[in-house]
């Protein structure tokens, strides 16, 4: 595998930051500085380190976007573009969102090319929290609070229990444990309210603390330890 690649995937950025860190000799592999960002390693033999620091391999990207309004979490689509395109510094990657968002849905969304992971993280059995910010159309009712602990119907299968607390007059914040096609919309629609905005605050361990809208950030080694253990 080239170095670059090596370093990228292990979290020490773009293939462009990465080439930069070579290019200022700033690693070694095997304690021989390396300055071609194409030089070949054997990720299960060499030793590479950065700044004299070890770097523990991954296999894999695992990037936290915020997600703004008017992308879709698809890979492509013909009439919006994908929130691929807002890490466009890692198209070597065969990225991929876990879990949609709508278009018209900001906040947390973890992409990555770790197949596995994605696919326990979505899994019903696994229960990840997914917090969302709701605003809807008008005055919310304590009644939701029991109507959401217990579960609505939706397209003949009752929702897991969720947690809705009410923030004010016309917002809330909702905890989910499963991922269904337009849940929260769907949830609140149940009792003819219309969700007029919506932000998913916090995906399992993931918030956006440090991020702006359209902004994205690495996993932590730590992060990507507590999603596997989930
Ligand atoms: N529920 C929705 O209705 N939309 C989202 O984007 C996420 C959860």
């Amino acid at each position: 595998m080239r170095l670059d690649k090596y370093l990228s995937n292990s979290g020490y950025g773009s293939r462009k930051e990465v080439k930069s860190l070579i290019k200022h000799g700033q690693v070694k592999v095997n304690e021989k500085l390396i300055k071609d960002d194409s030089f070949h390693v054997i990720p299960e033999k060499d030793l590479v380190f950065v700044n004299d620091l070890k770097v523990n391999f991954r296999q894999n990207h695992y990037i936290l976007l915020y997600k703004p309004e008017g992308y879709i979490s698809s890979t492509e689509d013909e009439n919006y573009p994908s929130v691929l395109n807002l890490v466009s510094d890692y198209r070597h990657a065969a990225l991929f969102p876990v879990g949609r968002l709508d278009v018209d849905t900001t906040g947390v969304l973890l992409l990555t090319d770790d197949g596995d992971l994605a696919h326990r993280l979505l899994s019903p059995k696994r229960h990840v929290d997914k917090v969302y910010r709701v605003t809807v159309d008008h005055s919310l009712s304590d009644k939701l609070i029991e109507y959401f602990k217990v579960g609505i119907l939706l397209d003949g299968k009752t929702t897991l229990p969720a947690t809705l607390t009410i923030l004010s007059d016309l917002e809330a914040e909702v905890i989910l444990n499963e991922g269904r096609f337009h849940q929260v919309k769907r949830m609140f629609s149940a009792f003819n309210y219309t969700v007029v905005s919506l932000k998913r605050t916090q995906f399992d361990c993931l918030t956006l603390k440090g991020l702006n809208v359209g902004e994205y950030r690495l996993l932590s080694e730590s992060e990507i330890e507590k999603l596997k253990n989930h």
